[in-house]
């Protein structure tokens, strides 16, 4: 069955939620089926073109990976992050770019970073009857004003803050929340605060959802895994093992072997001969 942003809110308290990033074609076809929906995440900056932050990664960006991964999705949700400036200025210009991750990017959802502040942002891409994921906690975007990648929500002004930001986004219409880097107890708060389902990240076993970056949870990434992170397969040291293999069996002449190459008619060899 297609998951549609329909069906993802109204897992709420049926079931809970699975997503991963993705950023390609063949990684997400490799999900596709088990995610419940495949998120385009502005990490792509840090993971697929090695930037330091998620700052600088563009529209042009999330179009051109986005699209690949919707080709290959074909039960999960695709949802696509909306980069740095492309919502803050106003509603009419998230309104816009939504538009283009939805008519470029082939997107089915967009997630923009924010609380309160971006109702408006997320009511004028709802009324363009785009489906909008909000996502509060730490977000990755605010990076210098939160003044590094830090836990949010641990005092009674953040928590309350953290829960009016919640019910205003659902108010505006969002159908899910991201909850990155929050206190388990105060995502089980927000969680059952709202009516939409909140998918974690760092947030603790009570949200209705978990979303990791695919890069972490198999090991790909050399840098420094967050804690919440748990590694499902060392597909990295695979990996780097295979490539040293392959490097070792160029230079020895012992690939490509006889079974890897194509043979030709002896006459015909003969004549050029
Ligand atoms: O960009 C991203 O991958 C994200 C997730 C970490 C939630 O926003």
């Amino acid at each position: 069955m297609k998951q549609t942003a329909v069906s993802f809110r109204a897992a709420k308290g049926d079931h809970k939620l699975a997503m991963i990033t993705a950023y390609d074609y063949s990684i997400a076809r490799l999900m596709d089926g088990a995610a419940d929906a495949i998120l385009v995440g502005d990490s792509l900056g840090m993971v697929m073109m090695g930037l330091e932050d998620t700052l600088s990664v563009g529209m042009e960006d999330m179009i051109h990976h986005c699209a690949a991964v919707a080709r290959a999705a074909t039960s999960a949700l695709v949802v696509c992050d909306m980069p740095f400036m492309s919502y803050q200025v106003s509603p009419q210009q998230a309104c816009e770019n939504a538009g283009r991750l939805v008519r470029e990017g082939r997107a089915q959802a967009v997630k923009l970073e924010g609380g309160a502040d971006f109702a408006p942002h997320v009511e004028a891409i709802v009324r363009a009857s785009i489906p909008v994921m909000g996502h509060i906690g730490l977000t990755p975007q605010s990076l210098h004003s939160l003044g590094g990648y830090k836990v949010q929500g641990k005092s009674a002004a953040a928590a309350q803050k953290m829960l009016d930001d919640a019910r205003a986004l659902e108010q505006a219409g969002a159908f899910a929340l991201v909850l990155e880097c929050v206190p388990t107890p105060l995502a089980a708060r927000v969680t059952e605060a709202v009516g939409i389902p909140t998918i974690g990240i760092g947030a603790g076993p009570h949200c209705d959802g978990q979303v990791l970056v695919w890069q972490d949870m198999l090991g790909i990434t050399e840098r420094l895994a967050p804690k919440f992170v748990k590694r499902f397969a060392p597909i990295g040291d695979a990996m780097r093992a295979a490539f040293a293999d392959y490097a070792a069996e160029v230079r020895s002449g012992s690939f490509p072997g006889p079974e890897h190459g194509y043979g030709m008619d002896e006459e015909l060899l003969e004549k050029i001969y």
